[in-house]
């Protein structure tokens, strides 16, 4: 007769074994880890504190009763990542292929209760086959209590999802409504339908990887943020993301030691932009000189790339960075990079973490597919962020600050609370040659004539004098000088304080 003891050592193996061996091999075949070695890679070691080992399904149709597998397909508990405490769920492909039952499904949601109770991160590794086909509707209620507490927990602790193998129909919707989604290549993918109905709909014929890889979501859809080489990669670069956040919304973003002196000058950045108007530089260099060693872990790097946006820190401390960036469609504002943006503004202001914007913009992007697009509704969305936004914000304009554009980019007017200029900025309406097309016509075929009116106008407004005259502009600093300027700015908005008017909720333009 076993002891008590044994029979919990017999049941844990069993559980550790999950699908057994055969499907482990299987899974490891295709380059995946399986649901318990990607938690080994994600937290601290020696920290996973894992609950509902024995959960089993209560399914007794199609031949459920005699299967059972205890954990049922999710590995869920409370780990830490940097000694800080998260909330994790792991779904095991080799159990049922993941998929989620009513048990699994309570599972997640006793993870999500207590991360809300706890103030914690919740991290799910995505790898599943969807509803569990023999539960019925019964899977279907528990993914609605899932998306229930993602929308519940939603700008109160950080939910960030890493999907490591299918997540298909309505599955796909927990992770989009978490902060961040990772995918990882050549295993991962998401879709609401599948290729072969996507075939019997539309005659289409398309991949997997094509309708919902880790490429297409991360460049093509923006669904994604993040697209990593393999498991292990994935995994860690969620431990450096995590690095970023605070915990909940009632803290601020943990700091680091910072050996980076802050008065550390960068007089490359006194050539940075170049003197040909027209021509375009990269942004992230500026980026990579300013902020604590050079460090700058970016955020939908693959799409929508004429915006940039990521985390960095000043002195230690957490910020979010978004910057236009002139080598793509010379850094305009258009449809996705409005979205991609004011998704990041939203972010950082529900937690605490301040936004340094980097300024070069010409201003919308024109033309029929982005009118017809809704820019309207959709540039709507970054202006209704930042003028929301109640963390501390400032603001660099290095060269073009045109137009709306020149508004919508965390400008003076939407509370921005400390606006620097380089001296090589031009604020104005629109650049000097449309100007002066519209607004001296009369003179369009005299040559000489337009040529001295456009002079006139680049004196006049192609500089940052008449905005820093207005009070618009703070102060119009040196280039070289830019580390010492924002660290010192964000120092001195260390304790900011400010509070939007009550409301239930204001109505973003979605
Ligand atoms: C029960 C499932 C399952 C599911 C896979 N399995 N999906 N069991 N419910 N949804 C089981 C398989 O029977 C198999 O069991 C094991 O998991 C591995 O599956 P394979 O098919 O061998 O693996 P693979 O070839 O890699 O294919 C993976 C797959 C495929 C593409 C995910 O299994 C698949 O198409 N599954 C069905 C997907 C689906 O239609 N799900 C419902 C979607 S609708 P054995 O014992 O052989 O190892 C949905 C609605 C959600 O999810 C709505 C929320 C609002």
């Amino acid at each position: 007769m076993p002891s008590v003891n044994d029979t919990l050592q017999a049941k844990r193996a069993a559980a550790r074994l999950g699908g057994g061996q055969a499907r482990i091999d299987k899974q490891h075949a295709r380059g995946k880890l399986t649901a318990r070695e990607r938690l080994d890679v994600l937290l601290d070691p020696g920290s996973f504190e894992e609950w509902d080992m024995f959960v089993e399904h209560d399914c007794h149709d199609f031949g459920m009763a005699e299967q059972r597998s205890p954990g049922d397909g999710v590995v869920t508990g409370v780990g830490q990542i940097d000694g800080r405490q998260v909330l994790v769920f792991s779904q095991d492909f080799t159990v049922y292929g993941g998929s989620l039952s009513a048990a699994h499904a309570r599972k997640i949601c006793k993870v999500m209760d207590a991360a809300m109770k706890l103030g914690a991160p919740v991290i799910g590794l995505n790898d599943s086959g969807g509803a569990r086909i023999q539960e019925g509707v019964a899977s279907l209620g528990g993914y609605a209590d899932v998306f229930q507490r993602n929308v519940l927990a939603s700008g109160v602790v950080p939910q960030l999802s890493m999907v490591m193998g299918p997540c298909a129909g309505g599955a796909v919707y927990s992770p989009a409504m978490t902060d961040f989604i990772g995918m990882v290549k050549n295993t991962s993918y998401m879709f609401v339908t599948g290729p072969e109905v996507v075939k019997t709909v539309t005659h289409e014929t398309v991949t997997q990887e094509e309708l919902g890889g880790a490429q297409t979501h991360n460049s093509v859809s923006g669904v994604a943020d993040f697209a990593f080489d393999n498991d292990i990669d994935a995994l860690l670069q969620l431990r450096t993301l995590i690095g970023f956040l605070p915990s909940n919304n009632r803290e601020k973003p943990p700091l680091r030691p910072c050996s980076d002196p802050c008065d550390r000058s960068e007089p490359s950045l006194n050539t940075l932009v170049p003197t040909n108007p027209n021509q375009p530089y990269d942004i992230k260099d500026l980026i990579h000189a300013v902020v604590d060693a050079g460090e700058f872990f970016e955020v939908q790097a693959d799409y929508a790339r004429n915006i940039v946006t990521g985390f960095s820190r000043f002195e230690g401390a957490p910020v979010g960075i978004v910057a236009n960036q002139p080598t793509v469609l010379a850094g305009c504002l258009d449809i996705n990079s409005s979205k991609k943006a004011a998704r990041f503004v939203r972010f950082c202001d529900a937690f605490n973490i301040p936004l340094v914007t980097l300024v070069d913009v010409p201003g919308f992007l024109p033309g029929t597919s982005q009118e017809y697009g809704g820019i309207i509704k959709h540039g709507a969305k970054l202006l209704y962020a930042y003028a929301e936004a109640t963390v501390p914000k400032v603001t660099l304009i290095t060269r073009k600050a045109y137009g709306g554009a020149y508004d919508v980019m965390a400008s003076k007017h939407l509370r921005g609370d400390i606006n620097y200029s380089w001296p090589s900025a031009e604020i104005a309406v629109m650049g000097a040659k449309g100007a002066v097309e519209i607004i001296f016509r009369q003179d369009k075929d005299d040559p000489e004539a337009i040529a001295a009116r456009e002079a006139e106008y680049k004196e006049k407004f192609a500089n940052p004098f008449v905005a820093a005259s207005l009070g618009f502009i703070d102060d119009v600093i040196q280039p070289e000088n830019t580390r010492r300027r924002l660290c010192s700015a964000l120092r001195s908005l260390a304790n900011k304080q400010l509070d939007n008017p009550w409301k239930k909720h204001g109505n973003i333009p979605l």
